[in-house]
């Protein structure tokens, strides 16, 4: 049949929404990305209300649909599942509001998006559609499935099987246990911004030792029926609280490492369970947990799963394609697999070119924008990269890049200050699918998400040190020819001017800021961050001064 399903997240943050037309994605995007705001809006019960209304008009009109005709809404938390009733608003720190809120989408959405019809709105409990962005985006008939993640909307974790693309539920942690809130409570702890932050407690574990492991193992463990134990135990016994800016000490990163080691550990208890319940060879992931590419390397390394799928946007921004999906399934589609993040926004050349003029900066239309960024790269300048559709999930993906070259240790220091970022956070590698395994191992390939990380192999430690972590890995994407041809061809031509078939890339933007979107977001950093080239589409920019921009010939320039 022919369906028409806009997937909604709004319930507790990464606001977002994906439409799925006869089973196929055809749209996804972040409202962050819209309205400037990380993560969208704020983590708490009372900015429930607030829906991803620009990112939800933009896949219609991307479809060239209006919201009459949408045929589902599929909105990725079930207020029937709320442990807290609507009744009682006060109640559980404002758990009430927050059902209340949930109860009130269809006409929440009904009012953002005039002439949908509220009846159409339809509630998929937050754990199957944290689920279903696994399985049916994976591709997988049949799969064992995990979901991990701070809370849903009375537990924090779903197993399940998935037999014929048809979910079974095999076991549900009910709150509070929860290993994503004992990650983000950590996270808080350690002075940083909880259910945001929590990947820079993954890489400061690096700095660590595991010295807690013993003391973590007693309060947080498997309970071998599919579920955990899991609470926050006090921080404070083990590193007093940072607060406002002070520095981290190694007590600190021995605190992180000792978590992120025991997080690594239940979750191979938990696949040892899933597996034997199953018998599957492959294990699809999402929920905020299964962003912690530390962890899902060593299961992939010593878990029983042969394949590890992970959806790349595993946090709560995924669940508003998963519950669109799970719509779909149910009404008699064929889902199609997930291959690219590639679904947000994208701009034809002269719609890029009509901002640029506007903008009434000098730009050239080389022959190849590729060749020219890999010349800029090879002579140690920093490019923003814009090309294409923006990245659904939190990762940059070739699509909205910031790349240095990484035979330069400097680089890392330089990207981490055009982005105010703290000097211990690492930037990660794209590197030419077909030369993956020359240089990395420990992680699967390809890895085309950044989902995993990898061992930079001995030969190459020197050779590319500005994206190696101190625990000499790294978390790589790995580029393919076929699907990402401009990014393919850019790699190619730094590896003929340097040998090497690597470039740093990490998320263009500036410090705090969400991920670069339009082209207006991306002349904003170009003209703010000291970047010596944006590619941008066809079009290449040079930054006046920069010895690394600096024309090489003398062929006429257009614009
Ligand atoms: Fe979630």
């Amino acid at each position: 049949m022919a369906s028409k399903v806009l997937g909604i997240n709004a319930v507790f943050h990464d606001p977002a929404a994906a439409l799925v037309l006869d089973g196929v994605t055809v749209a996804a995007a972040e409202e962050e990305r819209f309205n400037r705001r990380k993560h969208g809006k704020d983590p708490v019960a009372f900015s429930t209300w607030e829906l991803p209304e620009r990112a939800a008009a933009w896949c219609i009109e991307h479809a060239g649909l209006a919201p009459a005709d949408l045929d589902v809404v599929a909105y990725s938390y079930d207020p029937a599942l709320a442990t807290t009733p609507s009744g009682d608003i006060m109640g559980g720190t404002w758990e009430g509001l927050r059902t209340l809120f949930a109860e009130r989408a269809p006409r929440f959405l009904a009012t953002s998006l005039p002439g949908l019809d509220p009846e159409r709105v339809r509630f998929v409990p937050h754990h199957v559609a944290h689920a279903a962005s696994a399985y049916l985006a994976a591709g997988h008939d049949s799969c064992a499935v995990l979901t991990l993640d701070g809370r849903g909307e009375g537990t924090s974790a779903l197993a399940g099987h998935v037999g014929d693309g048809t979910l079974k539920v095999l076991a549900e942690q009910p709150l509070p246990q929860s290993l994503g809130l004992v990650y983000e409570s950590l996270t808080a702890h350690l002075g940083f911004r909880r259910a945001s932050d929590e990947y820079k407690v993954m890489a400061l574990a690096s700095y660590g030792e595991p010295r807690w492991l013993d003391d973590l193992r007693e309060t947080i463990h498997a309970t071998g029926d599919g579920g955990f134990a899991a609470q926050p135990p006090d921080w404070e016994r083990f590193a007093p609280a940072i607060h406002g800016g002070e520095d981290w000490g190694p007590e600190h990163a021995d605190l992180a490492s000792s978590l992120q080691r025991r997080l690594e550990e239940v979750l191979l208890e938990l696949a040892g369970w899933l597996h034997g319940r199953t018998g599957e060879s492959r294990l699809a992931m999402a929920g905020g947990v299964a962003l912690n590419c530390v962890a899902n390397s060593r299961l992939w390394r010593d878990g029983p799963f042969d394949e590890v799928w992970v959806q790349p946007a595993a946090g709560d921004a995924g669940t508003a394609l998963g519950a669109a999906l799970y719509v779909a399934k149910e009404l008699g589609e064929w889902v199609e697999p997930m291959t690219t993040a590639a679904l947000g926004r994208g701009w034809a050349p002269h719609e890029l070119e009509a901002w640029l003029d506007r903008a009434a900066l000098p730009y050239e239309r080389p022959d190849d924008v590729a060749e020219e960024a890999a010349t800029v790269l090879a002579r140690n300048g920093v490019v923003a990269w814009f090309q294409g559709r923006s990245e659904y999930g939190p990762r940059a993906l070739g699509s909205r890049s910031l790349m240095a070259d990484p035979r330069n240790p400097a680089n890392l220091e330089r990207l981490n200050d055009v982005k105010g970022r703290e000097q211990f956070r690492p930037v990660a590698p794209m590197v030419l699918e077909e030369r993956a395994a020359e240089i990395f191992d420990g992680g699967p390939l390809p890895s085309p998400y950044m989902l995993f990380t990898h061992r930079v192999k001995e030969e190459w430690l020197d050779r590319i040190p500005a994206v190696v972590h101190v625990d000499g890995t790294a978390r790589i994407q790995t580029v393919s020819a076929e699907r990402e041809p401009a990014v393919a061809r850019m790699l190619r031509a730094f590896e003929r001017r340097t040998g090497v078939p690597v470039v740093v890339n990490t998320s263009l933007n500036t410090a705090g800021r969400p991920m670069v979107d339009d082209p207006r977001d991306a002349l904003e950093c170009f003209g703010s961050a000291p970047v010596d080239a944006l590619v941008i589409g066809p079009f290449l920019l040079r930054r006046p001064g920069s010895a690394a921009a600096e024309r090489l010939d003398l062929e006429v320039v257009v614009g």
